[in-house]
């Protein structure tokens, strides 16, 4: 049930610092600050040359997070494809390798199809499901459950967040097997992971500030994300939230992309939201900001203490996250991104669970 929530989507970004802790705890052994992932892979990091992650929708965002970090901490090169392409291009595939699956309910249509592709090119298959019992659970070599509990809202929130603390606990994995990651490296990062639960709590607390900003939002027609590294993925993932259940337009670019093509759409109306936490990245997307600001760009910012100190642009509205020294942001800032879809939604008074023309899982291609 909604328990006092006017929806399950509400209910649902609620429930993440739950349920994120409970999927750490189950990738994490908390004593030693080590990652115990439950099961015993059948295959060793270092044999891997490259890894495909494939997935539809929201689940593809977490994809292509995880895709940045397998990248950084396990130096092991990634290929991210929306399963409805990978299974038709026939990507070439070298036997031994890995191609990992990610999916909330595990039985999305192109995603099973591109499952058994893999396994009939005599790839690894990994996949990240939250439905235990589903056909692609079933069909994967190995499974690696998100706890996330049954999500009801079709717009997923709860399942994503999840699917990256699972990304997270296996890019960490594979730069230990790899030998990029010391014992050292691994402590800190997994104290970065046991953070996330009480960051994304905090996180919460923004929502009085994001349901007056959605008042604002729901006025307009066109709305931009803009990300770097592993904000861009989640500019992408708050578009598609956007769109999915206030039916509002909008769009997510990787924020170096800019200039190279969409700033033609930035004028005094369009508001866009900007994901930057002070990170590697942070300078370089202040100056994108910047640009922004010169066109008349109504900037909504999405950052930390630091970012909003040293952010030199005026911004209609900022929204403070707590500080976070891990590369783990994605899975705090999709709080805020995640509860301005709802709020927006809710203004615009459409079916925030049942949004038209959508199915909960997609089980025909
Ligand atoms: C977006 C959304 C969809 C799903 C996609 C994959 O909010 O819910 O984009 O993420 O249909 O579904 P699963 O994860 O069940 O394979």
């Amino acid at each position: 049930d909604k328990a006092n929530y006017r929806h399950f989507m509400a209910k649902e970004i609620h429930e993440q610092p739950e349920v994120v802790g409970h999927t750490l705890a189950r990738y994490v052994d908390m004593a030693t600050e080590r990652i115990a992932l439950p099961v015993k892979l059948p295959f060793d990091f270092k044999d891997i040359q490259r890894i495909s992650i494939v997935a539809c929708g929201t689940a593809s965002y977490a994809g292509y997070v995880g895709k940045y970090w397998i990248e950084r901490f396990g130096r092991l090169p990634v290929e991210l494809d929306v399963a409805s392409e990978f299974r038709y291009r026939e990507a070439p595939l070298r036997k031994g390798d890995l191609a990992i699956f990610i999916s909330q309910s595990g039985e999305t249509a192109d995603t099973l199809a591109a499952l058994r592709y893999a396994k009939a090119e005599g790839v690894h298959t990994l996949s990240v499901v939250n439905v235990a019992t589903s056909t692609i659970a079933r069909e994967s070599e190995t499974v690696l459950q998100t706890l996330a509990g049954p999500e009801i809202g079709v717009a997923s929130t709860k399942a994503f967040t999840c699917q990256l603390m699972v990304l997270a606990a296996i890019a960490v994995a594979a730069g230990k097997a790899r030998g990029e990651l010391s014992d050292a490296d691994e402590n800190r990062l997994v104290k970065g992971l046991v953070e996330i639960p009480r960051l994304m709590a905090a996180a919460l607390s923004t929502e009085p500030q994001i349901e007056k900003l959605a008042r604002e939002i729901a006025k307009h027609k066109d709305v931009v994300y803009l990300g770097r590294g592993t904000s861009y993925p989640l500019a992408l993932e708050g578009a598609l939230k956007l769109k999915e259940i206030s039916y509002i337009h909008a769009e997510g670019y990787a924020a170096g992309e800019l200039k190279h093509g969409p700033i033609a759409l930035i004028d005094e109306n369009m508001p866009v939201v900007v994901i930057a936490p002070h990170d590697k990245v942070f300078e370089k997307t202040v100056s994108n900001m910047q640009e922004v600001a010169a066109r008349g760009g109504n900037i909504i910012l999405m950052t930390d203490a630091r970012g909003a100190a040293e952010a030199t642009v005026d911004s209609l509205v900022t929204i403070v996250l707590p500080d976070m020294a891990s590369a783990f942001t994605p899975m705090v800032y999709a709080v805020p991104v995640q509860l301005l879809a709802y709020h927006t939604a809710v203004v615009m008074g459409t079916d925030v669970d049942q949004p038209r023309n959508l199915a909960k899982s997609v089980t025909v291609e």
